[in-house]
Order: structure tokens, then C-alpha cells, then sequence
């Protein structure tokens, strides 16, 4: 097998509070930690990342020679959702390809077992992916019908007369939901050429948050292979130093 990766790294982080690619993990920026992981592999012919358009040469400057030591092909992804990005990146996956993978640049802490899963399955499988059990309750809210409930702060505040916008947002349950059949979705997801070329040009990448329900439309079974909690994406602050601590030599999540 043949794998072209394709990273997509052309989302803004507003979640994050900005640039979160560019930060530091344990003496590397977030995006090259990500991307080491898949230069070590056999099986991995191609690594195209899609950068920000608006951005793109201050992109390339600040991670244009790391990328091209590596062999990276750096395109420009999508200005504001992620299938944009995999579309673009996708016109770039060489003739020889026989296997695309999506991996979130926001996922540095992915490990080379679950690399060998993941790419292990999608040699005998059409589409592949990590996902792992969860392991707390499930509840279905209302959020329509949030009320905000006062601190006792507030309560002080109030008595004595003082402005506070000190407030605890609570929403009503509707139902517990049954988890034995849920997963959450997570990266590498890997597919057979073919398969994410026809999801593009059909059109089924429009407005899909992961490329296996583009993949999935066009009536291919998805098969989901047992991921790693510790294959975090990094989405708020607080998730950085959680991939950090997963990244520590003690923790070892890497092999
Ligand atoms: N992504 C992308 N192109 C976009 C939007 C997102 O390539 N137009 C990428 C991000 O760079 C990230 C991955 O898709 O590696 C997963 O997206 P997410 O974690 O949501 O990152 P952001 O979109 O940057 O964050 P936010 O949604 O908080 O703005
Ligand atoms: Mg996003």
C-alpha cells in the first residue's frame, strides 16, 4: 500500500484562542510533532498539508524548511471548514497513491500503534477508522431551554445591593442516551484512493465534520478499529498541556 496523508492545517483555532500549530510540544510546534509521526512510517509515500490561505506565507516561512526537509507538499487549504481543506489538498495526492489518510494537524499525540492498527485494517478494508468507547453517561439537554442560576456570590451581591454577573448556565436533561453503540471519531481515517476521490467530486465532502461520513454516503461501510484516549485533538488551551503530559517521556504514550 501506497499512502498519500493529507494533514489539514488551515484552521484558525478560535476555539484555542488562536494559532495553536505554531505552539510548543515539548520543544516542537504542534504541527511538526504531528507530522514526525508519519515520516517514520513505510507505508506513507506522500504528506500534503493545507495551510491557511489567508496566511499562507507567513505559514510557509515559519514552517516552510522543517516541511521541505521532510518531503512535504504544502498547499492551501479552506478559509473556514475543514472539508475545504481535504478537497483542495486532495488535487494533490500523487497518480501513485493507493490509499489516502486525513489526519488532523490538531492530533500530535497519535501513536505508532495505532498507526499499525489503523493502516493494518485499511489494507484489507475500503475505509478505516480510530474510535474510541465512552466511558461516562450520556445525557440529551435542552439547551433552548437553559436558565442561568445566580451564585450565592450573586445572592451576597444582590443583598447588598452590589452589581455581578456571576451565573452557573443549567439546562434541562431530556434523556440518557444509550452508549454501548456510540464511538467518538477520531484520526487517521484511511480510504481507498478512489473512494475520497468520488466522495469529493460527487460533492459528499460538502459540510461533513470527518471524511468517513463523506465516504460513507456514497454507500461504502466504514469500519471503525479501536483508537487511543491519549489521541487527543488539541481544541481548548487546556488541552495542551494534556498533550504535553501525554508526550512526556514518564507517560511514554510514544514507542
Ligand atoms: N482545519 C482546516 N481548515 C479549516 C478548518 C479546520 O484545515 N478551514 C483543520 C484544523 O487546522 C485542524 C483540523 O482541521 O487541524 C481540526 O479542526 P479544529 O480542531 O476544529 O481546528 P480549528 O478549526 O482550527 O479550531 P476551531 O474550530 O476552534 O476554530
Ligand atoms: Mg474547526
Amino acid at each position: 500500500m501506497k499512502v498519500s496523508v493529507i494533514i489539514p492545517a488551515a484552521g484558525g483555532g478560535s476555539r484555542f484562542g488562536g494559532d495553536k500549530l505554531s505552539r510548543d510540544l515539548r520543544g516542537r510546534p504542534v504541527l511538526v510533532r504531528t507530522i514526525e509521526a508519519f515520516t517514520r512510517r513505510d507505508e506513507v509515500t506522500q504528506i500534503i498539508v493545507a495551510g491557511p490561505p489567508d496566511d499562507f506565507d507567513e505559514f510557509v516561512d515559519r514552517f516552510g524548511a522543517v516541511l521541505g526537509f521532510h518531503g512535504v507538499v504544502l498547499v492551501k487549504g479552506g478559509r473556514t471548514d475543514r472539508w475545504e481543506s481535504v478537497t483542495l489538498a486532495l488535487e494533490s495526492v500523487s497518480s501513485d497513491a493507493t490509499h489516502v489518510a486525513v489526519h488532523d494537524a490538531a492530533r500530535p499525540c497519535v501513536s505508532q500503534d495505532l498507526l499499525d492498527r489503523v493502516f493494518e485494517a485499511a489494507a484489507r478494508l475500503d475505509a478505516v477508522m480510530p474510535g474510541v468507547e465512552i466511558s461516562s453517561t450520556v445525557k440529551e439537554v435542552d439547551r433552548d431551554r437553559a436558565r442561568d442560576v445566580a451564585t450565592s456570590d450573586a445572592l451576597a451581591d444582590a443583598i447588598l445591593g452590589e452589581e455581578t454577573a456571576s451565573t452557573i448556565e443549567a439546562m434541562p436533561v431530556m434523556r440518557t442516551v444509550p452508549r454501548q453503540s456510540l464511538i467518538l471519531a477520531q484520526t487517521p481515517q484511511v480510504f481507498r484512493v478512489d473512494l475520497l476521490a468520488k466522495a469529493a467530486s460527487s460533492g459528499a465532502m460538502t459540510g461533513v465534520t470527518d471524511d468517513a461520513s463523506a465516504v460513507a454516503q456514497l454507500g461504502v461501510d466504514v469500519h471503525v478499529v479501536p483508537g487511543d484516549s491519549r489521541n487527543i485533538k488539541i481544541t481548548r488551551p487546556e488541552d495542551l498541556d494534556l498533550a504535553a503530559a501525554i508526550l512526556s517521556p514518564m507517560v511514554g504514550a510514544r514507542p
